[in-house]
């Protein structure tokens, strides 16, 4: 990838599409219309809060990231999305409970006002929902037509000068890349031959790449981690990710491993099990769903420990995770991981995390975070998958010939230095000898 030349300033108003206006996104419209008016504060999101330190450790330079990179402004955001509920923002946030009534009171109105679009839907692919708000068409390829109808509306009537679109829809159903996934023109045909292995989210992924709008995919779906949609971004110009938000128990688990690992530290076993009561719980239920889920979060560990390279420490761990749908806890989800390590001589320690979260507090600055950086990578004309990103991701994606890179500092490191390139500044690498002379 070449540094770019020159980075379009983000003029005008930024339209931000989620299909799917469940938990995640309509916490996010909520949090980002209090912010916008003064009443909350963006915590979580490092394109809000965050600092970049440029130069030397003498300089003092340390400018916001939002006025470093020059980010699009709250204020300029315009939301919309597509359920397969028929639901308003508001209904939709109520329903889901994240958000006390009083905060939704303050934007009630606003809230309002964001009503979904009619979605691609199927539910060979999301077993456990059943939704009235659903586009007809009679293959694939016409519902892909449709979505960039919406999306070419959505611009025209909103007045919009760009836009981005984050998959913050349900967890489909596990699939693995397929011969109809290799290249544009079978993944084409096979679209207008309704073929079982093109999913919804491939048709929302298609329209956005084919209207030049970057896409970021929030589930573990498979999506846009296929040849034909890479292939067919870096044609269109366009920046794309995934896969899946990095909140709760992937996000501790990227932090605490990386630990061990810098101190040599073994690990016999790391078991991990959730309950959790909102929609996505529901839809997890599924086995198909909860595969794909357990696919991503099962990823992490052998990516950092690297059994292979230290056999003594991390040869032989087990790792398990289980999410259990349990109602009572709506979206205030509980992950309990117990973590057997072993150090000096192979004596054994315990380390157990009990982490009451709240799934879509974790998620929304990440949705916030992806469409602004994800923008900013749209008009620095770069394209195609967006490593540098992996810092918001359980499963990164990255080139065919690389593994993904799952420890949080680097993902870091990796994102900010990313920024400076951008900016033609120096890269950090810690090294400090020169303070030293
Ligand atoms: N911490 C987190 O909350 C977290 C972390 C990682 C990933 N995710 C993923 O983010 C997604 C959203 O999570 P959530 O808690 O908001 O779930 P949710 O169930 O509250 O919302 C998802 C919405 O998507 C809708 N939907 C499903 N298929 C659709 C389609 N084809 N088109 C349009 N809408 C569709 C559903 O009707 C639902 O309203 C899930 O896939 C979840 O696994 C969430």
């Amino acid at each position: 990838m070449r540094r770019p030349v020159s980075i379009a300033p983000p003029k005008g108003k930024l339209g931000v599409l989620t299909p799917g206006m469940g938990a995640v996104s309509t916490t996010l419209m909520a949090g980002t219309e209090l912010v916008r008016r003064g009443e909350s504060t963006p915590v979580g999101s490092l394109t809000q809060m965050g600092t970049i330190r440029l130069g030397k450790r003498t300089e003092a330079r340390i400018p916001k990231i939002k006025d470093f990179v020059k980010l699009a402004e709250l204020k300029d955001i315009v939301f919309g999305g597509w359920d397969v509920f028929p639901d308003d923002a508001y209904k939709a946030a109520e329903k889901a409970g994240v958000l006390d009534s009083r905060d939704l009171a303050k934007v009630e109105k606003f809230l309002k006002t964001i009503r979904p679009m009619k979605a691609a839907f199927d539910q060979n692919y999301v077993k456990n929902l059943h939704g009235t708000n659903v586009k007809k068409g009679k293959t694939k390829f016409d519902l892909a037509e449709q979505l960039r109808e919406d999306i070419r509306d959505f611009k025209k009537k909103n007045k919009l000068d760009r836009l981005v679109m984050v998959w913050c829809a349900s967890t489909e159903v596990f699939m693995r890349p397929e011969a109809v996934h290799q290249d544009l023109g079978s993944f084409e045909k096979a679209m207008k031959a309704n073929h079982p292995a093109i999913a919804p989210s491939m048709l929302y992924a298609y329209a956005a790449i084919s209207e030049g709008v970057p896409f970021a995919n929030g589930a573990p779906n498979l999506t846009v981690d296929i040849p034909a949609l890479q292939d067919f971004a870096k044609e269109k110009q366009v920046p794309i990710g995934g896969k899946d938000f990095k909140t709760g128990q992937t996000l501790m688990k990227t932090v605490l491993a990386p630990g061990f690992k810098a101190r040599m530290l073994g690990l016999n076993g790391w078991f991990s099990t959730n309950i959790l009561g909102n929609r996505d719980g529901e839809v997890l239920d599924d086995p198909g769903s909860f595969k794909t889920k357990e696919e991503s979060k099962l990823g992490a560990l052998e990516y950092i420990l690297q059994p292979k390279v230290y056999p003594e420490l991390y040869g032989k761990f087990t790792h398990k995770v289980r999410i259990n749908y349990y109602p009572p806890r709506g979206d205030n989800k509980e992950g309990w991981d117990n973590i057997d390590i072993f150090g000096w001589l192979g004596y054994p320690m315990q380390i157990k995390v009990d982490f009451l979260c709240r799934d879509s507090i974790l998620a929304a600055p990440i949705v916030l975070d992806l469409a602004l950086f994800f923008d900013l990578a749209k008009r620095a004309g770069m394209r195609g998958i967006q490593e540098w990103l992996s810092f918001y991701f359980k499963s990164p994606m990255c080139a065919k010939e690389l593994y993904p890179e799952h420890d949080l500092f680097i993902q870091s490191m990796k994102l900010k230095n990313t920024l400076r390139w951008m900016m033609g500044e120096e890269l950090i690498t810690h090294l400090g000898a020169e303070y030293y002379d």
